[in-house]
Order: C-alpha cells, then sequence, then structure tokens
C-alpha cells in the first residue's frame, strides 16, 4: 500500500486486477470521448495562486453537504455495477464512505440490493433513481428507499436514452452480455477478482432481480433495462417524484443554465453539475466549464455540486472555487474499489482527503468557506 500514492497508482492496480470488460466499462466514455477527455483537461487547465506566510495551522475540511454534517467537502457518486469491480462492491465502498464520515449513493443499477446495504451500514446513504418506463416499478424503488430510511434522493436526470461507448461493445459488455472466449482467459488470469465476486452476495442487478416479474436470469434483467429507459421523461415527472419521497433530493445531471433554473424552482435540496463523466453527450462542454455559469445563475437558491473527472483534492478545490458547495467523486473510488476493496475505496478517499488539506494549505486557505473564485489564477479561468 506504500507505493501506493495518487489515484492514478489505484487505476493502474485496478487495470492488472479487474477484468478487461469491466475495467473498461468503468474508465471508458462514450463515443470519440471528446467529453470525457475535456472534464480532465478543463480541471487541470485551472491555476492555483500560490500563497505564502499566511498561518495555515488548523485546518478545517468538513462541512455540511445537504444540510448533513460531513468531514469531506465530497461524496461517493452513484456507479453501476460496483459488485462487479469486486465483490459486494456497494457494501464496502459504504463502509468506507461511513467511515470516513462522508455520503455514499446507492446506483439503481447496484449489484447489492438497497436492503442488502442497509443491513451492512448504520448511517443512512442515498439512494440514486433511474426513472424507468414502469412506473409502478419506479413508485416500489421508492417505498424501498424509504423503508431502508435512505437520506437522500439523487435523480439521475441525464440518462433517458443510452449513450454508446465503444469499449462496451467490443468487450461484449452489451445486452444481452457476450459471453466470448477472450473474457473468459481474461477472467482466468484473474484470480484474486474472481474470487470475490463468487464470493459476493450476489451476481444480479440487485435492485430489480426478484423484484420484476418473469426476469430472473441477467440477460432477461438486462433487456428488461435496456427497454426500460424512458426517452419521454420529462420536468412533470420530478414534481410525480417528489410526491412519492418526502426526503430531501437531488437532481443529478445538469449541465445548461436553463435546466439549472428549472431545476432550482423544483424544490430539490440540490443539483448535481454533471454530464454523467463522459458517458452520455459527447461533445457536450467539461463539467468545470459549466459550473460558474450555473453557480452565477441559480448558486443563492439551491446548493450547487460538481462532478467529472475529479482525480485529486487539487481537482476538488478548483471545484469549490469555481463554486461548488461539495464535489462527487467516480472513477477515483472505482480505481480504488477495483485495486484493492473497501480497503481501497477508504485508500482512495484518504488521498484525496490529504492532497485537498496540503492544497488549501499552500494557496494559504484554512477553511472550506474560504475557497473561492480569488485562489484560481485570473488568466486561467
Ligand atoms: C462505471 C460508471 C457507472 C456509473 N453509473 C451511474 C449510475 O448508475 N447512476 C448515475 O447517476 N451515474 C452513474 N455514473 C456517473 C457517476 O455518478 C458520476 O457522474 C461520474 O462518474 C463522475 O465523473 P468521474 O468518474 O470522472 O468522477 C457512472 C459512472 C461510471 C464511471
Amino acid at each position: 500500500m506504500t507505493s501506493i500514492t495518487c489515484i492514478d497508482d489505484l487505476r493502474e492496480l485496478a487495470r492488472r486486477r479487474v477484468p478487461r470488460a469491466f475495467f473498461d466499462y468503468a474508465d471508458r466514455g462514450s463515443y470519440s470521448e471528446e467529453t470525457l477527455r475535456a472534464n480532465r483537461e478543463d480541471l487541470l487547465r485551472l491555476k492555483l495562486r500560490q500563497r505564502v506566510l499566511v498561518d495555515v495551522s488548523d485546518r478545517d475540511l468538513s462541512t455540511s453537504i445537504i444540510g448533513e454534517p460531513a468531514s469531506l467537502p465530497f461524496s461517493l457518486a452513484p456507479i453501476g455495477l460496483c459488485g462487479m469491480q469486486h465483490g459486494d462492491g456497494e457494501i464496502l465502498s459504504a463502509r468506507a464512505a461511513q467511515a470516513a464520515g462522508i455520503p455514499f449513493a446507492l446506483s439503481t443499477m447496484s449489484i447489492c440490493s438497497i436492503e442488502d446495504v442497509a443491513a451492512a451500514v448504520d448511517k443512512p446513504f442515498w439512494f440514486q433513481l433511474y426513472v424507468m418506463r414502469d412506473r409502478g416499478f419506479v413508485r416500489a424503488l421508492i417505498e424501498r428507499a424509504i423503508a431502508a430510511k435512505c437520506s437522500a434522493l439523487v435523480l439521475t436526470l441525464d440518462l433517458q436514452v443510452l449513450g454508446q461507448r465503444h469499449a462496451d461493445v467490443k468487450n461484449g459488455m452489451t445486452v444481452p452480455p457476450e459471453i466470448r472466449v477472450k473474457n473468459v482467459l481474461d477472467i482466468m488470469t484473474k484470480p484474486g477478482w474472481a474470487i470475490s465476486v463468487l464470493r459476493g452476495k450476489r451476481k444480479n442487478f440487485g435492485n430489480l432481480a426478484g423484484h420484476v416479474k418473469g426476469m430472473e436470469s441477467v440477460n432477461s434483467l438486462a433487456h428488461w433495462i435496456a427497454g426500460q429507459f424512458d426517452p419521454s421523461l420529462s420536468w412533470k415527472d420530478v414534481d410525480w417524484i417528489r410526491s412519492l419521497w418526502p426526503g430531501k433530493l437531488i437532481l443529478k445531471g445538469i449541465l445548461d443554465v436553463e435546466d439549472a433554473r428549472v431545476a432550482a424552482k423544483c424544490g430539490a435540496s440540490a443539483l448535481v453539475v454533471s454530464n454523467h463523466g463522459g458517458r452520455q453527450l459527447d461533445g457536450a462542454p467539461s463539467t468545470i466549464s459549466a459550473l460558474p455559469k450555473v453557480v452565477d445563475a441559480v448558486g443563492s437558491e439551491i446548493e450547487v455540486m460538481f462532478d467529472g473527472g475529479i482525480r485529486s483534492g487539487q481537482d476538488v478545490l478548483r471545484a469549490l472555487a469555481l463554486g461548488a458547495r461539495s464535489c462527487m467523486i467516480g472513477r477515483a473510488y472505482i480505481y480504488g474499489l477495483g485495486a484493492l476493496g473497501e480497503a481501497g475505496v477508504a485508500k482512495a478517499i484518504d488521498i484525496i482527503r490529504r492532497e485537498l488539506d496540503v492544497t488549501m494549505a499552500l494557496t494559504g486557505t484554512r477553511r472550506l468557506a474560504d475557497i473561492g473564485k480569488h485562489l484560481v489564477l485570473d488568466e486561467a479561468r
């Protein structure tokens, strides 16, 4: 573990330990991956101001996220199929988040179910919802999230139709999943992964299997899911969700100011500036370039979160400097999960925490509330 010093190290270890099809599923983006790359490149373009001789002892990284106390200004983003990066991946990630004092968001498309995760952690977690055509099923999912005492519902808005990831098609990560000789051979070279997944509670979509009639196999469920994304989804459905979900609501997948203005009027606690980690609309702007416009338009009305491309504490500081109240990290923790299971997620969180702490010190900042645009050099903005 001592040789792991940054998120890239975790990525490299995950690349060696996780079968190619599942590693690529996590790592890659849609179509030409223009937006995936832009998320990183535009973050790195923001240069930070080095300040000296400011008393930066007693730094404080704690905050609150939608009113919940958090030890760090970021949460773990909802990620489908965590349990295919490492057996019981959702439970392990939720535990690591809980131990670090930050929120964990469970995806609709998880391997472990809402109930599995609720039984494995003591603190409430967030549940991410995809609105499916089968609204009865959506209602039931919301009721299950209420019964599991989830503290927020993250409603994802940017996946009404699926962007194509070329790597997934080439690797057979399709509907139905293709069993290819090369994948079987690849799995044979990853025994640690195979044991962890075989020992895991489930090998299917935990929130769906057993809850959709007649869809028991992975194949039939994958077909059902593919037909369930709903292109007719509209803001009216958000009102409907609101009427069913009494708790805090987070609207995820806002990139445009016009949408942000509507989102701010929906009675949600927060919105997430997100382009699904460059996995949906290829050609869309990077999230960091969209963030300041959204913050200017609605930052005084609704809590603005940010995700896309965060691989370091420096990146978290960049996003906070441009007005995000908190961030979500996606791949950064998924690499940790694939590399080392729960310890790897904990490591990813710790790496980003330490980097953020040092970056605050070197920019002359003691508190998160003191982070602002003044920390980013003008010419870089
Ligand atoms: C492998 C993978 C699966 C994802 N699955 C979901 C999902 O089920 N629901 C969702 O709202 N977002 C999902 N996302 C998007 C993330 O929540 C988040 O927006 C994105 O990962 C942020 O970008 P980053 O990975 O560069 O940090 C997924 C992202 C990845 C990489």
